[in-house]
């Protein structure tokens, strides 16, 4: 089996492959398991060192537009000059995106990575005529709250989504686009609303979401970091774990069991802003959360207070997934897959 993850050197992309070469089969769709022989990882930026030495895995370096365009025939762009690698996928994992706070700082950049290379690849699969099963990294950004359009206290698997960013609109029209690619029968799509992802190892990125891996991540590390929101602040938080066992599990359920072609939102755990700084200092002590920076950024409190904090999700139930048990769990699974980025003394 070849599958392709776009954003594959990205931290959810490159989490997603090493979880697929570890289990080293799927099953697509329902169908038995196969063996997993090739990956290919296709991303403006080059996969980790660990994915680039395994021999199963294949990597396009290289901007997603321009190779959907064809514009790889120079080798400026990873030197793929033809579909091959489309082709010979069965399954495609769609992670490459601009994130929230890029998006709403450059209108262009969301519309060209979130919008038109979605829609581009559902193009290039459907004229090959290989319908593969194709995983789209939606989030919970299709939902905002708004005066005119309050969002109701619980967010269920049929409410309607109303995105007040240009990241939630782009990915609403991403996630129509594979549901009707999907009802003219051109690709097996499946739709995926990610929640807020924390604890993002690494380096800060552009998410206006950032800060809730910052506020841990940081001071762990024995630094300072932002906490702009007010301590109230619901968010709806799913560890990278369970965040990647949801995106596989997309993959492999039949149609029977996956049901409708909207959106299936992942299960999350609902805790607010100061239940998470609580749990860092029960974790890591007073001394942790005396790096918290508590000064405002309107632009931040804007993005993040239009989002919900709460779902319910039975049709990701069904499918067997769940939410996180608690956020110091979350945190202490950080610590041990993250043992040399933790500094603070005491921690372990
Ligand atoms: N992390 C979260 O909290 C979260 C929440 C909801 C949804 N999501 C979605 O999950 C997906 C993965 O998120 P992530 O946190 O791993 O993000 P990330 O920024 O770490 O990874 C995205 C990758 O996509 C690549 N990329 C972007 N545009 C590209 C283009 N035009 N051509 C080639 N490569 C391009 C980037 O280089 C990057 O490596 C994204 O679609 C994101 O919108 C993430």
């Amino acid at each position: 089996m070849h599958i392709v993850i776009t954003g594959g050197a990205g931290f959810l992309g490159a989490r997603l492959a090493r979880t697929l070469l570890a289990q080293g089969r799927l099953s697509l769709a329902g169908a038995p398991a196969q063996t997993i022989r090739r990956i290919t990882l296709v991303d403006r930026a080059p996969p980790p060192a660990d994915l680039a030495a395994d021999p199963r895995v294949d990597a396009i370096t290289g901007d997603l537009n321009a190779q959907l365009a064809g514009d790889g025939a120079d080798g400026a762009n990873g030197g793929v000059a033809d579909d091959t690698v489309w082709r010979e996928a069965h399954a495609i994992f769609h992670l490459a995106a601009a994130v929230s706070g890029e998006c709403e700082a450059d209108f262009d950049l969301g519309m060209r990575s979130n919008f038109a290379a979605t829609h581009a690849l559902l193009e290039k699969v459907r004229a090959l005529g290989t319908r593969p099963v194709l995983v789209f990294s939606s989030s919970l950004a299709v939902f905002g709250d708004s005066p005119e359009q309050p969002l109701p206290q619980v967010i269920e698997d049929h409410t309607l989504p109303t995105p007040q960013t240009s990241y939630g609109i782009q990915k609403f029209i991403g996630e129509q686009l594979v549901a009707d690619f999907t009802r003219k029968g051109f690709v097996r799509g499946r739709s995926v609303r990610l929640m807020t992802v924390s604890v993002r190892p690494g380096k800060p990125n552009g998410a206006a979401s950032g800060f809730f891996s910052g506020m841990i991540r940081e001071p762990l590390a024995g630094l300072p970091a932002a906490c702009p929101v007010p301590d109230a602040t619901p968010v709806a938080i799913a560890s990278p774990a369970r965040t990647v066992e949801g995106l596989v599990r997309a993959a492999s359920a039949s149609d029977a069991e996956w049901g409708p072609r909207t959106a299936l939102n992942l299960p999350s755990l609902a805790t607010t802003v100061g239940d998470m700084a609580a749990a860092l200092e029960r974790v890591a002590g007073k001394a942790a959360t005396a790096l918290l920076d508590r000064t405002p950024d309107a632009a931040i409190q804007r993005i993040v207070k239009t989002w919900p904090g709460h779902f319910e999700t039975a049709r990701a139930r069904a499918l067997g997934l769940a939410a996180d048990e608690s956020f110091e769990a979350v945190i202490r699974e950080y610590v041990r897959e993250n043992p040399d980025a933790v500094k603070l003394p005491g921690v372990a």
